[in-house]
């Protein structure tokens, strides 16, 4: 069936369960204490891809060191990522303090998802979260945690991987925002995601939304929403270099993995696969990428580099590149 025949006319009744269930339970989170869109902007781009609790530290460490916009935007890109140090996705911190200088030339906070957008790292869901939370704009949210009590609650069984589904699941979040505090409503229903409709083994007995969930009904909610089909395996070569002086490693911007294309890494050189070498020093995984790394310490003269070559302080490797990865490179070369 599909979504729009799917769709209740009248889902107020559970919406105003949902409402008074947060107000009731709401976890007290940080960034929950007022409206700034500073401050939820921050939380927002940390909790993507990151849990609650574990931001929490991060939350108070990086507030401490910028507590409002202007202090960002006259940090340093450096200082900036080595704040956000341990988070990983290190663009995230890249990304935030070019928003900040935009927006502190600007002189105030953009307050519609449409102006957000056209900020570095503000995307869909960042720029409607900052927009209906702190400026209380009314449009939803669409995150993991929405799209799976949205596919339960109307039993959908689609492709929510596809744009086009994205957009209708987007609509209905819009159409539960509407008409109520979209600041109430988009966080209750990730609350709800993150702590009673989990993915494994949802607290059903418990849920605000257990009377009108079409899932529950059908008996149909631990299948939804459906599994993104698996991405096909892809293996790599890395034949990489690494120049070590001073507890120093040289690094240079590098393209020549596709899964981590504009990051520091060592100079070398990758080719994708048909099957897995027989020479190589460990194996890496990212996502779908089989990265098989093979290390020398004397492959590369880096006067012939064509990107600049920048000295990193072994120290100091995670605030620049994807930190795992490089140790792994170090261990196996020294
Ligand atoms: N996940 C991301 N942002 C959230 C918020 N503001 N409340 C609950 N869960 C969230």
């Amino acid at each position: 069936m599909s979504l729009m025949a799917k769709q209740r006319p009248d889902f107020d009744p559970d919406r105003r369960r949902l409402l008074s269930w947060f107000l009731n339970n709401q976890r007290p989170l940080p960034w929950r204490e007022n409206r700034d869109p500073y401050r939820i902007w921050i939380s927002e781009t940390m909790l993507q891809q990151t849990t609650t609790a574990a931001v929490i530290p991060y939350f108070h460490r990086f507030l401490e060191k910028f507590p409002n916009l202007k202090s960002l935007a006259f940090a340093t890109e450096k200082e900036v990522r080595s704040a956000w140090a341990g988070l990983g996705y290190y663009s995230r911190a890249s990304n935030l303090w070019r928003a900040a200088q935009e927006i502190h030339q600007l002189g105030e906070f953009p307050q519609s998802h449409k102006e957000l957008m056209k900020y570095p790292g503000f995307g869909p869901y960042t720029s409607r979260a900052v927009a209906s939370l702190a400026f209380g704009e009314s449009v939803g949210v669409l995150d993991g945690n929405v799209i799976r009590v949205l596919c339960r609650f109307y039993d959908l069984s689609i492709p929510w991987w596809k744009t086009i589904e994205r957009n209708r699941l987007q609509n209905l979040s819009d159409q539960w925002a509407a008409g109520v505090d979209p600041r109430d409503l988009n966080q209750a229903l990730m609350e709800l995601g993150a702590t009673i409709c989990t993915p494994k083994s949802p607290s059903c007995a418990m849920c605000p939304l257990r009377l009108g969930c079409q899932g529950l009904k059908s008996g149909q909610h631990l299948k939804r929403p459906l599994a993104r089909p698996r991405k096909a395996k892809e293996i790599w070569l890395w034949r990489v270099c690494l120049n070590a002086k001073n507890d120093r490693i040289a690094l240079t911007q590098s393209h020549a993995l596709p899964v981590l294309k504009g990051h520091l890494l060592p100079p070398g050189q990758a080719v994708k696969l048909k099957k897995k070498p027989k020479r190589y020093k460990f194996v890496h995984t990212i996502t779908h990428h089989e990265i098989y790394v093979d290390v020398t310490t004397s492959l590369t003269s880096l006067k012939k580099m064509s990107t600049p070559v920048k000295w990193i302080p072994v120290s100091e490797i995670s605030q620049h590149s994807p930190t795992s990865l490089i140790k792994k490179v170090v261990r196996f070369a020294l």
